[in-house]
């Protein structure tokens, strides 16, 4: 019976066996045989059934002889015979008993052949390479697809002197397009941008500088991509991060973005180990392409008067100025232009009062300038702009003006570009919205200014210049329960028309501070005839983008409630204007309580500590949408009639979507409240207010200025360095020499050991306010904390 059983299950295996082996017979391409471009996928497959030769229909009626992974489900073709002639449906590729090989329309006219090195071809195969070669019958390689490459290369190809890969036009057109990645004869690979539609270059933006040296690119089966000498020695790689090619499907790509990327792909789940089934980047060249082209012919890394930024994924972007719209939709590199039309130079038309500008910090368009000026100031740039009809956009950077005409070519937006462009739009225009790419809605920023001066005016102008303060909201999971249109401003907010506030005023008479972006009057609204004070911040012209975002702002602002927030009471909205109505604070900045001559009360200090830190903590953790301040400091900490602490300036904000909150921005300044990561091009998080507070906790706690230059010691001029050197020390008790009450307070020394947790340079290190609060408030132990520079290195 046993027997029985088991010689059954034996027949049924080789049942299988054999069906399993009939089933996906490979064969040759031999004489005669031919695959025809319709809608029935004929093709050639690998033995393993990974690759195929075949037609793939790109558009309607249009075809492209191709070679594809074909085990996964995403089209990803490697390389094709037609890219710049699609063929009609009918069309055909044959192998002739005479030896060609060749692709012809349905007329039978030929399109493209293979070039044979030598006469003798009898078959073609599909190999598991992904390599199609045709064959001499001792199986003598006369013609592969390995040596005609397009974007593309494989494990196991190699690129020559004269090899090329040109990139494709965009994600859908497979047509050549603008970037070309190639090993010269002289020995050095190189990209460049292309002199579309010609076959010239431009531009070199990436190079291995190999020069003589330089013999061929090998993208070797252990997944390394890399250069060698003639004598076979590394030159250099293109790419080291390798990746098992039994495990996954790989290829490199000069993509039609001008990036050239290593690709994997899972082969199966088990391999996936935690990765998407899905193509990920394992490796690119060049870093940053939005800063390596800068030509002097042709548009740059993107189209014509857009801006190239560097995503978070890594991925360029081209996106248009507000204002602008892109040109072809479908292409987003076809670059913007202007949805307004241009100003008028005719003298009579008067068009300069029609005008103004819209901000972006840290943008340039490098070599489309036609004036330069030194020496001048921002208003004064400003001016100059609008009164010339040529001008497109100025750009204003460290007290130099740039006058910039049609076309921008080189866009782009990196922290270390700095400065700010000023863009001009027709002011009936001034609503419309960026519409750049499909990839479009990034963080446009709302640039806010610090609208409270303090005592120190140098040290002010020096923060006001040098920093441009995004806030940055995005919607949390709970924030679900926000109405759809939540651009309403909430219930309590009162809408006031110009008027009304010009009057409350006295027309803007009696100002209490001033920012780059803002100017803060105080006002007196009746309501009911019961009068109250009020602080009208009054945002100076453009510094916000549009109704819609003005009002989503009002919005995120006006669904905060915290008694130690600074409480939004109404907003205007008319015309041009934008304001905003908070209550008054009587005793005004932190900066002015703080820095007087006599010292205020360890305990008053301590009370506004905790004020601003459950403040923070509310805004990051509590509030229906996260804000993050970015500006916290004392000039942004104002004082009630009882002394309580409220923070003010926050959320002068953008809702971001939730997958934008990580986003790349940046900015040039100096040593001060502002985190580190803002210069390193890090992600900016809630960790940037930890930071600030830190810093601010530090001046509450030692009663004096971060940076002092009137100090005894110069290692005690920057508080935060001085603070740890200190406690690094044990001399804690230098920091408040003679404050008595401070340093009878036995919590004095955990206080400014959760200060220097705040200031860590790293911003994973730093607790969130949350945690700051409960270390202050004594629930959970402090533990030590590190050197705050210890891991600037790792940054
Ligand atoms: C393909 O043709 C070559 C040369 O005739 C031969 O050596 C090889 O076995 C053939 N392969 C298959 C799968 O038929
Ligand atoms: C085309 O190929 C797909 C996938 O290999 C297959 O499911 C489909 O049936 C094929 N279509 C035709 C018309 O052969
Ligand atoms: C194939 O080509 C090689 C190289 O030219 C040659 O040596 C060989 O004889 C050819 N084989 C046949 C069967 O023609
Ligand atoms: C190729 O070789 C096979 C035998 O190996 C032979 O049958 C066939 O006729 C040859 N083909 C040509 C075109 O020479
Ligand atoms: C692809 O782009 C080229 C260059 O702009 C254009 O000529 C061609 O028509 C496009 N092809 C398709 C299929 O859209
Ligand atoms: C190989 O060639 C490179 C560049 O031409 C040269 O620098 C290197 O010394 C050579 N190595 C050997 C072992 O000859
Ligand atoms: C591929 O290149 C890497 C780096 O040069 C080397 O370590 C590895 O052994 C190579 N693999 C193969 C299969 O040649
Ligand atoms: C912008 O203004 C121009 C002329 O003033 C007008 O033709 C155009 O339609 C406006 N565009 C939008 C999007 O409002
Ligand atoms: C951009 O915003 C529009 C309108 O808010 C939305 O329909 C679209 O899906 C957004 N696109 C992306 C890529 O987020």
């Amino acid at each position: 019976m046993a027997f029985a059983v088991s010689s059954i299950m034996l027949f049924v295996l080789l049942f299988l066996l054999a069906l399993s082996a009939t089933s996906q017979p490979y064969r040759n391409v031999t004489f005669g045989s031919s695959l025809t471009a319709n809608n029935a996928n004929s093709t050639w497959l690998s033995p393993s059934g990974e690759f195929a030769f075949g037609f793939q229909q790109i558009i309607q009626g249009g075809y492209l002889l191709a070679i594809w992974f074909n085990k996964i489900p995403e089209r990803t073709i490697v390389w094709s015979a037609n890219r710049d002639n699609l063929v009609q449906e009918g069309s055909k590729v044959q192998l002739f008993a005479d030896g060609r090989f060749e692709l012809s329309d349905p007329r039978g006219q030929q399109i493209w052949a293979a070039t044979l090195s030598r006469v003798g071809l009898t078959y073609g195969a599909m190999l598991d390479t992904g390599n199609f070669v045709l064959a001499n019958n001792s199986s003598v390689v006369l013609w592969q697809s390995f040596d005609e490459p397009t974007d593309t290369l494989l494990p196991t190809q190699t690129m020559n002197q004269d090899g090329r890969l040109v990139s494709s036009f965009s994600e859908t057109n497979y047509s050549r397009g603008r970037f070309l990645f190639t090993l010269q004869t002289d020995g050095n690979l190189v990209s460049y941008t292309r002199n579309f539609p010609t076959d010239d270059v431009i531009f070199a933006y990436w190079s291995t500088q190999t020069l003589g040296s330089g013999f061929q690119v090998i993208f070797n089966q252990s997944g390394y991509i890399f250069l060698v000498a003639k004598n076979g020695s590394l030159l250099n790689y293109v790419a080291s991060n390798a990746a098992s090619t039994s495990q996954f499907y790989q290829r490199a790509i000069l993509e039609y973005d001008g990036v050239l990327r290593h690709y994997v792909y899972p082969k199966s789940a088990n391999s996936a180990g935690g990765r998407a089934m899905a193509w990920s980047t394992m490796d690119f060249i060049p870093s940053n392409i939005c800063m390596r082209i800068t030509q002097s012919t042709g548009s740059g890394a993107c189209g014509f008067n857009s801006f190239c930024s560097l995503g978070t994924d890594q991925m360029p972007n081209c996106d248009c100025p507000v204002g602008y719209s892109v040109v072809d939709p479908n292409d987003r590199m076809s670059g913007c232009q202007p949805k307004f039309a241009p100003q008028n130079c005719d003298e009579e038309a008067h068009e300069t009062d029609l005008f103004s500008f819209t901000e972006m910090p840290n943008t340039d368009w490098p070599l489309s300038d036609y004036a330069y000026f030194k020496q001048v100031r921002e208003d004064w740039c400003r001016q100059v702009c609008l009164d010339d009809c040529f001008c497109a956009v100025a750009i204003y950077r460290d007290g130099n003006c740039w006058k910039k005409k049609y076309p921008l070519s080189n866009g782009r937006v990196d922290s270390s570009v700095g400065g700010k462009a000023l863009i001009k739009i027709r002011k009936n225009n001034a609503t419309t919205h960026s519409s750049g790419s499909k990839k479009g809605n990034r963080s446009t920023l709302i640039v806010t200014g610090s609208v409270f001066l303090g005592s120190s005016m140098l040290l002010n102008l020096l923060l006001l210049s040098c920093l441009l303060l995004y806030v940055l909201c995005f919607n949390q999971q709970k924030s679900r329960r926000l109405q759809p249109n939540q651009v309403l401003p909430g219930p309590n907010i009162r809408r006031f028309g110009f008027k009304k506030l010009q009057e409350a005023t006295n027309g803007f008479k009696e100002e209490l501070g001033r920012g780059a972006y803002s100017t803060v009057y105080k006002g007196i609204v009746k309501n009911d005839n019961i009068e109250n004070v009020v602080a009208v911040k009054k945002l100076h012209k453009m510094a916000t983008e549009g109704e819609q975002e003005f009002k989503a702002e009002v919005s995120s602002i006006s669904r905060t409630n915290h008694k130690n927030l600074v409480q939004l009471l109404g907003y205007c909205d008319e015309g041009q204007n934008r304001l905003l109505v908070y209550e008054f604070m009587s005793n005004g900045s932190l900066s002015n309580f703080l820095f007087q001559s006599s010292r205020p009360n360890w305990y008053k200090r301590l009370q506004i500590a905790f004020a601003t830190a459950r403040g923070l903590c509310y805004l990051h953790e509590e509030c229906n949408n996260q804000i993050i301040h970015c500006d916290i400091k004392p000039q942004n900490i104002l004082l009630d009639e009882s002394f309580t602490a409220k923070i003010s300036d926050f959320g002068i904000a953008k809702l971001l979507k939730p997958d934008q909150s990580r986003t790349t921005t940046g900015i040039r300044g100096t040593k001060g409240y502002v985190a580190p990561e803002w210069f390193r091009n890090l992600p900016v998080t809630s960790k940037v207010d930890v930071y600030s507070f830190g810093i601010l906790f530090l001046e509450l706690i030692c009663c004096r200025k971060n940076f002092e230059r009137d100090v005894e010691v110069e290692t005690e001029m920057i508080l935060a360095d001085f603070a740890y050197d200190c406690y690094k020390d044990g001399t804690l008790h230098l920091l408040v020499a003679n404050d008595e009450e401070a340093l009878n307070d036995k919590r004095f020394d955990k206080f400014v050991m959760i200060a220097i947790w705040c200031i860590q340079e790293d911003p994973a290190l730093r607790p969130t306010m949350k945690r700051v609060v409960q270390l202050m408030e004594g629930s959970v132990e402090v533990p030590i904390p590190p050197d705050p520079a210890s891991s600037i290195t790792s940054m």
